[in-house]
């Protein structure tokens, strides 16, 4: 009986305890808010929840949830509205945590695709018809990037538009004024065209909380179904619980699978892909990284397999920044860096972008904390909505490395033009304008003669269309 009342005395108290990942936090957030639903409101065996993600070479997976649990696994899919040539099948899944039983989480694997190309399909032979468009082949290609803490602030957003009456209008204006810079970023994430968003952790913001899990997988439906959402696990993704779930991950896994098997990785928290010239690598920021981790010997053979003619550009995504000069979160990414940095240095990674701390910053090219011209750049990409939430505090002065600093609402496109160039913006939300506030033009290190004096860059000179052309540029 005692232990019957401990339990529900940690049912109701734990979703309250905050996450940390390390202790190393003096950054105090502000209190939650309320949190409205977003309900299902299709029939119970209609799909929900759809999104898409890169499964391998030419496919994409298709992940939705349903009510019932007659629905197949089953899309069809094909270049006419309505008319659909191709049908597959895949696997469903489901999980229990505590007293919350999942719907049925249905995976299915298409392709061969086109690429750059629409796609109609249809989920579980019944529901509406969603579409989606592959990325191209080849450069150009255009990637949203959106950081942490996007999500709740959208809960926020639909606290104020679905669930207060005129009436109830005792939201403050703080609370207005952050709503509303909510949802431009999404409407402005949404409104220029991209091929592939990127994510680099903090999805739902559960934090165990399982109905919240739905409801972010039906507000993100109608963008995440659209284009393939590429994501990789945060500290909010980890919900382990003492003795009975301690491993963690038990939502995150069975609702985002990535196309970790498609890449050598054992764990779905770390994986790569291969989009147009591009090879990006998703790390696992919490899970084991050591030298001799399961990780680690993964991303040494996934960054020997990668062949600069074929993809110029190598970057990567991970939640805890390795470099960062805010007061929040500082230093909670440093062992991953020391374990793993002289790696990404050796393979002249040209970018990686991080999450977890409430604003953006940029630093130059740098390894072992110093500028260096073949070292990758780093990105803090910062904040897409809590206005309470954003970090404030960042070092005085700032370190030479640390070229932007900016405690802003906003995302991030990276355009990669072709095999040596690429242009980074950061939209900052001013109002309910979208302002570019930081911006920079990068060549990929594969091109840089001095970064790669080796074989790699003489083939790159190669097979590129003409040395000249590339001397000019
Ligand atoms: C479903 O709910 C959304 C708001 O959450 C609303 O805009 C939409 O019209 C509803 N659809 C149906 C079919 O009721
Ligand atoms: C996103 O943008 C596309 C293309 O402009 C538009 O058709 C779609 O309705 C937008 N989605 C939302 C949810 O606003």
């Amino acid at each position: 009986m005692e232990n019957l009342c401990l339990l529900v005395f940690l049912l109701f108290f734990f979703p309250l305890l905050p996450l940390q990942s390390t202790a190393a936090s003096e950054y105090v957030r502000q209190p939650p808010r309320p949190i409205i639903l977003t309900h299902h409101n299709r029939s119970e065996s209609d799909p929900q929840q759809v999104h898409i993600s890169l499964a391998g070479k030419d496919h994409v997976r298709v992940s939705w949830v349903s009510g019932t649990h007659r629905v197949p696994s089953v899309v069809e899919y094909g270049k006419t509205p309505g008319r659909y040539e191709a049908s597959a099948a895949g696997e469903s899944t489901k999980y229990q945590y505590f007293f919350y039983s999942s719907g049925k989480i249905h995976h299915v694997k298409i392709g061969p695709l086109e690429p750059a190309t629409t796609y109609y399909y249809r989920c579980g032979e019944s529901g509406p018809d969603f579409s989606f468009r592959t990325p191209p082949a080849t450069f150009p290609i255009e990637f949203a990037v959106v950081g942490t803490s996007f999500f709740p602030c959208l809960c926020f957003w639909m606290t104020y538009h679905f669930s207060l009456s005129p009436t109830a209008n005792s939201v403050s204006t703080g609370d207005l004024g952050q709503t509303e810079w909510t949802a431009s970023t999404l409407t402005h994430v949404n409104a220029s065209d991209y091929d592939v968003f990127l994510l680099p952790g903090d999805l739902s913001y559960a934090d165990s909380q399982q109905p919240l899990w739905d409801s972010f997988g039906r507000l993100v439906e109608p963008y995440a179904s659209r284009r393939p959402w590429m994501v990789t696990e945060g500290n909010h993704e980890i919900e382990t619980f003492p003795i009975i779930y301690p491993h963690g991950f038990k939502s995150y896994n069975a609702r985002w699978p990535m196309p970790y098997r498609e890449s050598g990785s054992k764990s779905n928290l770390y994986y790569s892909f291969n989009v147009a010239g591009v090879h990006v690598i998703m790390l696992g920021s919490y899970t084991d990284f050591d030298a001799g981790s399961e990780q680690y010997k993964w991303l040494e053979a996934d960054l020997a397999g990668v062949d600069r003619r074929e993809t110029p550009w190598l970057i990567v995504l991970l939640h805890a920044p390795w470099y960062n000069s805010n007061a929040a979160h500082k230093g909670e990414g440093e062992s991953m860096r020391k374990a793993m940095e002289e790696m990404l240095y050796r393979s002249r990674v040209d970018m990686v972008f991080a999450g977890h701390v409430h604003a953006y910053e940029r630093f130059t090219r740098v390894y072992d904390n110093k500028a260096d011209p073949c070292g990758p750049v780093h990105i803090t990409i910062g904040d897409g909505g809590n206005r309470e939430g954003l970090a404030f505090l960042f070092e005085k002065p700032s370190p030479s490395i640390s070229e932007f600093q900016e405690p802003s609402f906003g995302h991030g496109r990276l355009r990669i033009l072709d095999g040596k160039r690429a242009h980074w913006s950061w939209h900052r939300n001013d109002d309910s304008d979208c302002v570019v506030a930081d911006e920079l033009w990068l060549e990929s290190l594969s091109s840089s003669r001095a970064c790669m004096p080796t074989s790699s860059a003489e083939d790159l000179q190669g097979s590129s269309a003409s040395a000249a052309t590339r001397e000019e540029l």
